[in-house]
């Protein structure tokens, strides 16, 4: 049932891809996740030891360690992490993911844990506020996410479809291209660290919102929900979306 029996070994981004070969005899789940999505996950550097931390990592420990689950977590482009769901290279997947219809018809989804708006991240000063104001212009998205779909209904629009955050906000930066769609949360912590640019809300056109996906059909999705609804009542949800967006 869980992506140990079917792990093939190129699954991206860690060096030990195999999971479940521990001898603690518990079970390894392995998340797949896109660590460039501050503060939902990205890597800590700081300690050196280039760790992957975040709102999603805590809840999926979380998780994991009441159902006596081992975690590991791997990190692939956001693109590629339903295409992992359905190779059986992950067992679940948490990236700050929105459960849209069209995903899932590929895949599972949790209940909601967190609701977001999306932004335009340009430069300081640029005047582009609406998204009006970005017709005739250069336009990052990541690609395969909801905000690639957003942007392409953007009348005049130039879409530019990058793989990870980074990447499009050092685009910006550069002049290569002129804003980005990015998700609010995420946008504010990466223009606290670059102020050179700025972010300004806009009305979110259609499916928001992050929940946890998985394989069609896995069981997990029932025993994760009725954690995740314990964490809810318990007030850990809160207490983490506290801890990691401060003063929502
Ligand atoms: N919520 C958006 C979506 O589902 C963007 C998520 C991007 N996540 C990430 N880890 N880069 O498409």
């Amino acid at each position: 049932m869980t992506a140990c029996n079917s792990q093939s070994p190129d699954t991206a981004g860690s060096p030990e891809a195999s999971p479940g070969a521990g001898g603690s005899g518990s079970q390894t789940l392995v998340m797949a996740t896109s660590a460039d999505y501050p503060p939902y996950e990205f890597i800590e550097t700081a300690s050196g030891s280039e760790e992957i931390v975040g709102f999603d990592v805590d809840i999926a420990k979380y998780i994991t360690e009441q159902l006596g689950y081992e975690l590991q977590i791997n990190n692939v482009d956001f693109n590629g992490l339903i295409p992992a769901l359905q190779a059986g290279r992950a067992d679940f997947v948490m990236a700050g993911m929105t459960p849209t219809e069209e995903r899932k018809q590929n895949a599972d989804f949790s209940e909601i844990y967190f609701e977001a708006k999306n932004t335009i991240v340009a430069q300081q000063g640029s005047n582009l506020t609406t998204t009006e104001s970005l017709s005739g212009k250069q336009v990052g998205v990541q690609l395969g996410s909801i905000q690639e779909g957003e942007a392409k209904e953007i009348e005049g629009a130039n879409v530019v479809p990058l793989n990870r955050i980074n990447e499009i906000i050092q685009e910006i930066k550069a002049g290569r291209i002129d804003a980005a769609i990015v998700e609010d949360t995420v946008a504010k912590g990466y223009v606290e660290s670059n102020p050179d640019l700025e972010f300004n809300p806009i009305p979110n056109a259609g499916e928001s919102g992050s929940a946890i996906a998985f394989p069609k059909g896995s069981p997990l999705v029932s025993e994760f929900n009725t954690v995740l609804q314990e964490m809810k009542s318990s007030g850990k949800v809160e207490e983490l979306v506290t801890q990691w967006f401060g003063d929502e």
